[in-house]
């Protein structure tokens, strides 16, 4: 069970995996998450599902070695285990609901930032499964950095690359690209945004000024996945919501972004964990 069939290093830090997880890749949609853990007393690691084979039985992650935790799991090898893969949690993308005449219809622009590019993967490649026309802004901090590109390619109708640094595709954040292409004439209905929550909280204003409504994938802190802890606590609109139960999927409009942020902050140092556990 959960043994890893394949292992890529997709760029420095970025590593893919292919797990094999049968019971679970039978339920497995675009827009869900897992919590893998390397052994028993491993931390939870929360990751988006970038891919799944039905017929292989298996799920890819993409992560990117933030902490203790993905140091361990980058130095794992094709043919390890990992001790538990949890899911697939969350809500599988809003998309996935909507009736293909609907869908054909609309004009939708994918934007990915990052690591965030992975995750956006699985959305874009069920759109083209239903003849959808798909426009996709996939932003970096360099050519080094930049994943997921060719793949993009094989599934989107248009992939529009840009670099912090210029040193690959357009010089300039996804902000940026959202402007340019808009004010060139392209016209976008709704946008789905994955990336950094600062880059989410931006391109939710820009695309706001041009009239496309968007929907974001959050991924605040999560540490039991199932709506019992509060650690992915996020404010929509009025309401509470638990990302990892309600989410991970929200109407960009809706989400208090500064507070997501703060807490996402506070979560790194010790005192701020504590201030966040008092209040919840
Ligand atoms: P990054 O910092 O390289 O940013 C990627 C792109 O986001 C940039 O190239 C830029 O175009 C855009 N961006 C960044 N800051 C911006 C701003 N202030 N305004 C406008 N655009 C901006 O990305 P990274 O280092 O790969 O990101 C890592 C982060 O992504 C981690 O915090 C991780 O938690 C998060 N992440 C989120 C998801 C998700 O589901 N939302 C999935 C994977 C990773
Ligand atoms: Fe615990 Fe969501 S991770 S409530």
């Amino acid at each position: 069970m959960y043994n890893i069939i394949e292992k890529k290093n997709l760029s420095k830090n970025i590593y893919l995996m292919k797990i094999k997880a049968e019971a679970l890749v039978e339920a497995a949609k675009p827009g869900q998450f897992l919590i893998v853990k390397i052994d028993e007393k491993g931390e939870r690691i929360p990751l988006t599902i970038c891919d799944y084979d039905k017929e292989e039985g298996s799920v890819t992650i993409v992560f990117q070695v933030l902490g203790e935790s993905t140091k361990e799991m980058a130095k794992m090898e094709v043919g390890d285990f990992f001790a538990d893969v949890l899911g697939p949690l969350g809500k599988e993308s809003d998309l996935l609901h909507e009736e293909k005449k609907v869908l054909q219809k609309k004009k939708y622009l994918f934007v990915a930032g990052g690591v965030g590019t992975a995750p956006v993967y699985p959305q874009v490649k069920w759109m083209k499964q239903q003849d959808c026309f798909v426009d996709v802004i996939i932003g970096s901090k360099n050519k080094e950095s930049l994943i997921f590109e060719e793949e993009m390619r094989k599934v989107a109708t248009n992939v529009y690359v840009c670099t912090d640094d210029g040193s690959y595709g357009s010089k300039g954040l996804v902000t940026d690209k959202i402007q340019e292409l808009v004010e060139l004439g392209k016209k976008y209905d709704h946008a789905i945004i994955i990336g950094p929550m600062i880059m989410m909280k931006f391109a939710v204003e820009v695309c706001k000024q041009y009239g496309i409504s968007t929907t974001v994938s959050l991924n605040p802190l999560m540490v039991d996945g199932t709506g019992m802890c509060g650690a992915c606590r996020v404010s929509i609109g009025k309401e509470v919501k638990f990302a990892c139960v309600d989410g991970p999927e929200f109407h960009g409009e809706e989400v208090n972004f500064d507070e997501a942020l703060r807490r996402q902050r506070m979560y790194r140092t010790e005192e701020g964990r504590n201030i966040l556990k008092l209040e919840d």
